[in-house]
């Protein structure tokens, strides 16, 4: 595996590639890999003839009281657990060379931006829709393999890349879950192991919500406020939990089929998101 530093190199690289008539696979990351990130790996080795994984702790999507400084890192990791996935090129820049200071483009999706994980982390969808624009700009992939755990990151990024005709099939993967459900992340080790219990108050809450719709009409509101009482009952902190439309991502009144319960909570000072298409077998 070829690790590359610089984005002139990285295209240098893909320049050849795409000359040699090879397909590129990008997953883009900010490291500290778990199997959620290394399935995206297998999944872009299945659909490219090369595999190209971005390690990038993107400054420009954290908000100024986020964990940017304390993001765990382990790079020599990282580079081991990517190799063993067959992938092709690492490329980890630097920030100077991303974002030279100089830069003062942003690339901004409105509309399903502003709601969700938005409401309380403005700017950040605007710092992965740069990024991610910039990654498809260097590496020019043919394909990019997003996990739904961040499902408003993989709509906005869809949105974007339709918009801005883009040729770059975006493919989303499931969310990879630990043994007991809870949804891999980086961030779980910073929880303790009291915290650790409570967070898996999201994957009950899921079951709660798929044994709902299977069993019988349920209303949005209702389904929303049993859900709220079932994470309360664990003592953590709401900070939303939604039941929307999984492209639009507007609330959905009426569950429909396209129903995706989103929930964000904060477990101590670690914030956790989930989700799931309540309606998916
Ligand atoms: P990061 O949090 O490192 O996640 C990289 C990719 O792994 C994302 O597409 C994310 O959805 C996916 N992922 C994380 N946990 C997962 C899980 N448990 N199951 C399936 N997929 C999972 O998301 C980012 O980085 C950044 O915002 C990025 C897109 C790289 C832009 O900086």
């Amino acid at each position: 595996m070829e690790i590359i530093r610089t984005p002139a190199e990285m295209t240098a690289w893909a320049n050849k590639a795409l000359v040699a008539g090879e397909r590129i696979g990008l997953v883009p990351t900010m490291g500290f890999f778990h199997e959620g990130h290394l399935s995206l790996m297998r999944r872009a080795g299945e659909k490219a003839d090369r595999t190209v994984v971005s390690l990038f702790v993107n400054p420009i999507q954290f908000g100024a009281n986020e964990d940017l400084g304390r993001y765990p890192r382990d790079f020599s990791r990282d580079c081991q657990l990517a190799q063993d996935q067959g992938v092709d090129v690492l490329f980890a820049p630097e920030p100077h060379d991303m974002y030279p200071p100089e830069a003062s483009t942003r690339v901004v999706v409105s509309g399903l931006t502003e709601g969700l994980c938005g409401k309380s982390r403005p700017g950040h969808f605007a710092g992965v829709t740069t990024v991610v624009a910039k990654l498809f700009h260097i590496i020019k992939p043919h394909c990019a393999v997003f996990g739904r755990k961040d499902f408003q990151q993989l709509a906005v990024i869809e949105r974007m890349v339709a918009d801005l005709d883009w040729d770059v099939e975006i493919i989303g993967h499931p969310i990879v879950r630990e043994p007991d459900g809870l949804a891999m992340s980086s961030r779980n080790v910073y929880l303790s192991a009291s915290e650790r219990r409570a967070a898996l108050c999201l994957f009950r809450a899921i079951g709660h919500a798929r044994r709902r719709v299977r069993t019988g009409p349920v209303e949005a509101p209702v389904l929303q406020q049993e859900v709220e009482e079932l994470l309360l009952q664990e003592g953590v902190a709401i900070e939303y939990v939604s039941i929307v439309d999984h492209a639009t991502l507007r609330p959905q009144a009426v569950l429909q089929k396209s129903a995706v319960l989103a929930m964000a909570i904060k477990v101590g000072a670690t914030r956790l998101i989930d989700n799931d298409n309540l309606f998916d077998d």
